[in-house]
């Protein structure tokens, strides 16, 4: 596995390869990696390309009063790690090889960003799209891997690549979950053994909401009620917000008579979880 945190290297490793006629696909992650990142590398490897993953835990998606210093961080396990699942080149840049100055530049995706995460996280995904947005000029990549346990962010980058002609296919991957249903997530290291067991709320009550709408009849207030009334009967998670939305727009809806996301934001302690689940109707 090539290695390197500069840019110009990269730039140089992915010409090789782009002239020996290879495609490129990005994995973009901010580290700390566990199954569910493992599972976009696999995905990108059934492609047969050259796989780019970068590691970079990116200070302008993180608020002013947010985790961005205590972010957990292990390069040098994560580096074991994608060599084992056969990642091609691992990109760690620095903060300062990524932003040498102070930015002026932004892309912000309207409308998508302002809602659901982006209400609580102002900011947050301007910086999403603007550090990705970078990443895809720097690696140049036929594709690019996102997973949907950030629905809302994947979302957003589809979003950014059709308004802007970026000619990058950006392919979906199913979330990944523990054994009882908790989304894989690196801030899960975060929760206490009590807040852990309590977090399970999260992926039970989308079940338990998912067969509620299968059975028909079911309003979005009545189904984002029970989950509401769910969370906060059966732990002392704190909910940002829990919405059922349109699975393409996110826009709101009222009936579900076409694919629905039900997305959720809960605080434990200070640990903030998200989980989804699109259902099919
Ligand atoms: P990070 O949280 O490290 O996630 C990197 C990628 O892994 C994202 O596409 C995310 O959706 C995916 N992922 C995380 N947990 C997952 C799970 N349990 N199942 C499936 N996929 C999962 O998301 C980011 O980093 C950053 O915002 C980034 C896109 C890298 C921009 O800085």
């Amino acid at each position: 596995m090539k290695r390197t945190s500069l840019i110009s290297e990269l730039r140089e490793i992915i010409a090789q390869e782009k002239g020996r006629g290879r495609q490129i696909a990005l994995v973009p992650t901010m580290g700390y990696l566990h199954r569910g990142h493992l599972s976009l590398i696999e995905q990108a490897k059934q492609t047969g390309a050259f796989i780019v993953l970068s590691i970079f835990v990116n200070p302008l998606q993180f608020g002013p009063n947010e985790d961005y210093s205590r972010y957990p961080r292990d390069l040098e396990r994560d580096a074991r790690l994608v060599e084992e699942a056969g990642v091609d080149a691992l990109f760690h840049p620095t903060t300062e090889e990524m932003y040498p100055r102070p930015m002026v530049t932004y892309v912000e995706v309207g409308q998508l960003d302002s809602m659901l995460c982006g209400a609580n996280r102002p900011g947050h995904f301007r910086g999403v799209a603007t550090v990705v947005s970078k990443l895809f000029h720097i690696v140049q990549p036929d594709l690019a891997f996102f997973g949907q346990k950030d629905y809302q962010q994947y979302l957003i980058i589809q979003r950014m690549v059709s308004d802007l002609n970026l000619p990058v296919k950006v392919c979906p991957v199913s979330i990944v979950r523990e054994e009882d249903g908790l989304a894989l997530s690196s801030r899960n290291v975060f929760l206490t053994p009590e807040q852990r067991m309590e977090a399970v709320i999260l992926s039970k009550s989308l079940n338990e909401a998912e067969r509620l709408i299968q059975a028909g009849g079911q309003s979005t207030r009545e189904i984002e009620k029970l989950l509401r009334e769910r969370i906060t009967r059966e732990s002392q998670g704190v909910i940002d917000y829990v919405e059922v939305r349109d699975a393409e727009d996110l826009s709101e809806v009222t009936d579900i008579i076409r694919p629905v996301v039900m997305a959720l934001a809960v605080r434990f302690g200070s640990t903030r979880l998200i989980d989804n689940k699109v259902v099919e109707v």
